[in-house]
């Protein structure tokens, strides 16, 4: 490089204005240089990590399924950036450093498949379920993406939803104001099962143009059954993915469970599409206009067979409830132990609200600190703690080591964004630092939805949601701990989840 260094303005002397000579030079120095020794590319034999026992005892015996987003931070420190680990029968590769995830993530290709072991997918097979966008692989996908797309991802069109969306954060206040006076001390407790329903019924409205009553005073069965069957759900997902199909008949329970759970929310889905779809109909045939603004119509009327509209509404349903809850959830708890950010919240949500009481999209978009908050609590909470990609056309390099097509590698978020390299006091709830240019961290540190082709089609959808309920709590409560020093951590139940019960206490302003 010094050799360069020195050279370059000889050369540039020597060319006068004419950059021929220069090339020349150039080859000339070609021959001079040594060529760098050629980096060795490592196989995946040479890649450390766990013997496949000790990953199982880590799993089973030290609770290692609710804690895999703190085992992606010892195995980083074990094992270095790359490494790999046999699950049951899946062998899978982690990544965990920003620049190894985008590796990875520009390698993906035109129709980028997250996972093709998932017992998601074995379900709709079994039971003759479409797939939808969360489970739909190439041609299928890519059509789903683009109709859906227009429909979620335009800023235009997500803007539409702000009026359906304040309705349902309307119903969300008075329950809050409800729940409270319950309380003698305004304690508002398990404040994340209220914004399960809350998400639920949010979906909803996107997906129906109509209310399902889950924040009304005495909460639908149907609802909380559905609730219950995506808890469940979730909870099993990674044990019947760890499980090879011969043990399902041995150990019948945990499949059965989760096929069940699948069954209720297909049946749920499909009950509140078909309903919707009479009530056009019914119009249709009173010689009424329709006019949908809502995604249910829009797949129907973009002619999805009607498979596909069932699955791809249930898999948006289930996709729209615990994210929302688990971002609302952190955001409070957070908020509540860092009254001096909470205050400047407000006061930056009242100042562009100018006396008004309702915000709208416009509104909401004008909020920096909003969106640094945002970004923070899914920083320190990235509700998919863990991603995952297959790469079926090549193999790829990445960080020296040839990873075979076909192999699942786990994109590790949670560790990156909890990385002190990355991110400076990592632990903390500081939303300013993405206020601030100076702390300019990698890209790829913290990606909470994901990049590129497959990342998240509600992203807009939801920090709209997130943002509207955020402002108008701020606007109507002032909210604390229930009890100092309780401290809750995150654990992992496929998503990222609050180990216990996060009870708040609201003071009406
Ligand atoms: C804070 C809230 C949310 C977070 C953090 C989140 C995060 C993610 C992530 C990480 C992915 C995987 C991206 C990838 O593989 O690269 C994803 C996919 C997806 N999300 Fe979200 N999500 C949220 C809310 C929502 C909501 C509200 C909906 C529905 C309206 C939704 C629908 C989906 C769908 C359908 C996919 C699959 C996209 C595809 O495969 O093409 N998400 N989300």
């Amino acid at each position: 490089m010094n050799f360069l260094r020195r050279m370059l303005p000889q050369a540039l002397k020597l060319s006068g204005r004419s950059a021929l000579p220069l090339l020349r030079c150039a080859e000339r120095w070609a021959d001079v240089i040594p060529a760098p020794p050629p980096q060795q590319v490592k196989t995946l034999e040479q890649m450390p990590g766990p013997s496949a026992a000790g990953f199982v005892w880590d799993l089973f015996f030290r609770r290692g399924l609710s804690r895999l987003h703190q085992l992606q931070v010892e195995g980083r420190k074990k094992y270095g950036p790359v490494w790999k680990a046999s699950f049951g029968p899946i062998l899978t590769v982690h990544v965990a450093e920003p620049e190894l995830i985008e590796q990875v993530l520009r390698q993906e290709g035109q129709q980028p498949m997250r996972s093709d072991l998932s017992s998601w997918k074995d379900y709709r097979q079994l039971r003759g379920e479409g797939y939808g966008l969360l489970t739909a692989e190439g041609e299928e996908w890519q059509n789903v993406r683009r109709l859906l797309g227009k429909h979620m991802l335009r800023p235009k069109a997500v803007e539409a939803y702000d009026r359906t969306l304040n309705s349902v954060v309307t119903d969300l206040i008075e329950k809050l104001k409800l729940r409270k006076q319950q309380d003698s001390s305004g304690v508002v407790t398990d404040i994340s099962a209220e914004f399960y329903r809350f998400g639920l019924e949010g979906i909803s409205s996107v997906l129906f143009e109509s209310r399902i009553g889950c924040l009304d005073p005495v909460v639908p069965v149907e609802t909380e059954r559905f609730i219950q069957s995506i808890n469940s759900m979730f909870v099993l997902t990674l044990l019947t993915m760890a499980m090879p199909q011969w043990l399902h008949r041995l150990l019948p329970k945990p499949w059965d469970t989760f096929c069940r759970c699948w069954d209720y929310m297909f049946q749920f889905a499909k009950g509140h599409i078909e309903q919707r779809l009479q009530e056009e109909k019914q119009k249709l045939a009173r010689g009424e206009q329709l006019e949908g603004r809502y995604l249910t119509y829009y797949l129907s009327q973009a002619g999805m067979p009607l498979k596909s509209v069932y699955s791809n509404v249930t898999e948006l349903l289930l996709a729209g409830v615990d994210t929302i809850s688990s971002t609302l959830s952190w955001s409070l708890y957070e908020l509540s132990r860092h009254p001096d950010i909470q205050n400047a919240l407000r006061d930056e949500v009242q100042s562009v609200m100018k006396g008004r009481t309702v915000p709208d999209a416009s509104d909401v978009a004008a909020m920096p600190l909003m969106k640094a908050v945002m970004k923070e609590i899914l920083r320190l909470y990235p509700v998919i703690p863990a991603n995952a990609r297959v790469i079926t056309d090549k193999d790829i390099k990445v960080g020296g080591y040839l990873i075979p097509r076909n192999t699942l590698i786990t994109l590790c978020h949670y560790a990156t964004s909890r990385d002190p390299k990355h991110f400076r006091d990592p632990d903390a709830f500081v939303p300013q630092r993405w206020l601030s240019r100076s702390e300019g961290s990698h890209p790829y540190a913290s990606v909470p939805f994901g990049v590129g082709k497959r990342s998240c089609i509600g992203r807009r959808i939801a920090e709209l949601e997130v943002y509207l309920a955020l402002s108008r709590i701020l606007i109507h409560f002032n909210v604390e701990p229930a009890k100092e020093g309780d401290t809750v951590h995150p654990m992992t139940r496929t998503l990222l989840v609050p180990d216990r019960q996060i009870n708040l206490r609201f003071i009406e302003r």
